[in-house]
């Protein structure tokens, strides 16, 4: 079985978890292909230390051009702050390296859409991260809408919550500066979570009105200042997609300051015969409607055993995070495989773009107060 080499740039939060999910890959049964956490970039020797714990990992570098240099390296993993992506994502294609790249993909639309057209150029095997939906409750959300149970589909709501802003002593980082984190902010970093599934399901919106807000505008800077905090903290986008040629509202939530929210992912879809909702609120609960004699909201308890590739845990076990992070990691190397076998795969390149679409007509909506067409072949922002 050839062993697949992976480097990741980027080797913080999201790196670490990464790395965390190539080290246990052996949980995974049958699975077609070997990989191998090889090499590393940060610019910070601190987290750098971290991957010597990592036994895998032979090159520890601050020079991502020698990661990239390293003809070992077969797919990169760039998890880098949002201003970054255009440039890193460019150079390791150019590098002749496959990508996984981190949402949003881009700072914004024009940076998604040179990322995009590079993909295709190059022919690279590339993706964007979003792993909520491998849980087994989203996989059956998917399976429930594509089985036409529901009938006519009548209201979709999709979002992703949580309150990391919500303690106005936090000091900034750069999640939390247009600079860095994009003007699109708080959509730019939950909103591909959010638009996943809906995408993958054909539901792409076509018009909307958005509601941002920016709720905490300045924090700590750490050294004993205070700092500007411009980014929006929270996003609803009221958006209308047309299912069976009738226009059918979906809502969009995205939010920073939720109070009483840690990670919670969810999705609601109600039709005239049926309704679906998953949240990982209740991370194993999947409640479905039908209306027979009574109105009934059902409770289904789900384990592992919907997890889209099969692992070693036992299929009453509950999953969590790190679980579906894995699971979305093994769909990539599925897929550039050729052995994804019709199971969920990761966020193409287009549904990047597309989500990009969405969040710029959304800026538009909120500073012009008005509801905004979405224009998805317009090279420009609107
Ligand atoms: N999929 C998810 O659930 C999820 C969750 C959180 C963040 N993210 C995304 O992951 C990406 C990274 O976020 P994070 O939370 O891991 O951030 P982070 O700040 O924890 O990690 C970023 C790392 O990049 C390093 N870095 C910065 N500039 C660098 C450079 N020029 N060269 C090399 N290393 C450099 C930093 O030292 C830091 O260790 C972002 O795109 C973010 O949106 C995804």
């Amino acid at each position: 079985m050839k062993t697949v080499n992976i480097g990741i740039i980027g080797g913080g939060l999201m790196g670490k978890e990464a790395a965390s999910a190539f080290g246990r890959w052996f949980a995974l049964n049958d699975f077609p292909v070997k990989v191998a956490l090889t090499a590393v970039c940060d610019l910070n020797p601190e987290v750098l230390s971290w991957y010597d714990g990592v036994p895998s990992v032979k090159l520890v570098t601050t020079d991502y051009k020698e990661l990239l240099a390293d003809a070992d390296v077969d797919v990169v993993y760039v998890a880098l702050p949002h201003h970054l992506h255009q440039k890193y994502y460019l150079e390791v294609l150019e590098s002749g390296k496959d990508l996984l790249g981190e949402k949003p993909f881009g700072i914004d639309l024009l940076a998604a859409l040179e990322i995009k057209a590079a993909a295709e150029q190059m022919g690279r095997f590339v993706r964007c991260s979003s792993e909520m939906p491998f849980l087994p409750g989203p996989q059956r959300v998917i399976e429930e809408v594509r089985s036409g149970r529901l009938g006519q589909i009548i209201e979709i709501k999709s979002g992703f919550l949580h309150s990391s802003d919500l303690d106005p002593d936090k000091p900034i980082n750069w999640k939390r500066q247009n600079q860095f984190c994009g003007e699109i902010g708080v959509m730019g970093d939950l909103g591909m979570h959010v638009l996943h599934v809906p995408l993958r399901l054909g539901w792409k919106p076509h018009r909307l009105h958005a509601q941002l807000q920016k709720i905490i505008t300045e924090r700590p800077d750490g050294k004993g200042g205070i700092a500007i905090c411009d980014t929006w903290n929270n996003a609803v986008l009221n958006t209308t997609v047309q299912i069976d040629q009738e226009d059918v509202p979906m809502t969009l939530e995205m939010k920073r300051i939720a109070p009483g929210e840690t990670n919670t992912w969810y999705i609601e879809v109600l039709g005239t015969q049926g309704g679906v909702k998953y949240s990982t609120k209740d991370t194993k609960a999947l409640w479905t409607f039908k209306c027979e004699k009574e109105q009934v909201w059902q409770r289904t308890d789900l384990g592992f055993k919907g997890m889209p590739f099969p692992t070693i845990t036992g299929g009453i076990f509950e999953p969590g995070f790190p679980d579906c992070f894995m699971q979305m990691l093994a769909a990539y190397v599925a897929e550039r495989a050729g052995a994804l076998a019709g199971r969920f795969g990761c966020v193409t390149p287009q549904e990047a773009l597309d989500s990009h679409y969405v969040f710029n007509a959304g800026l538009k909506s909120f500073a012009s107060q008005t509801v905004e067409n979405i224009h998805y072949h317009q090279t420009q922002p609107v």
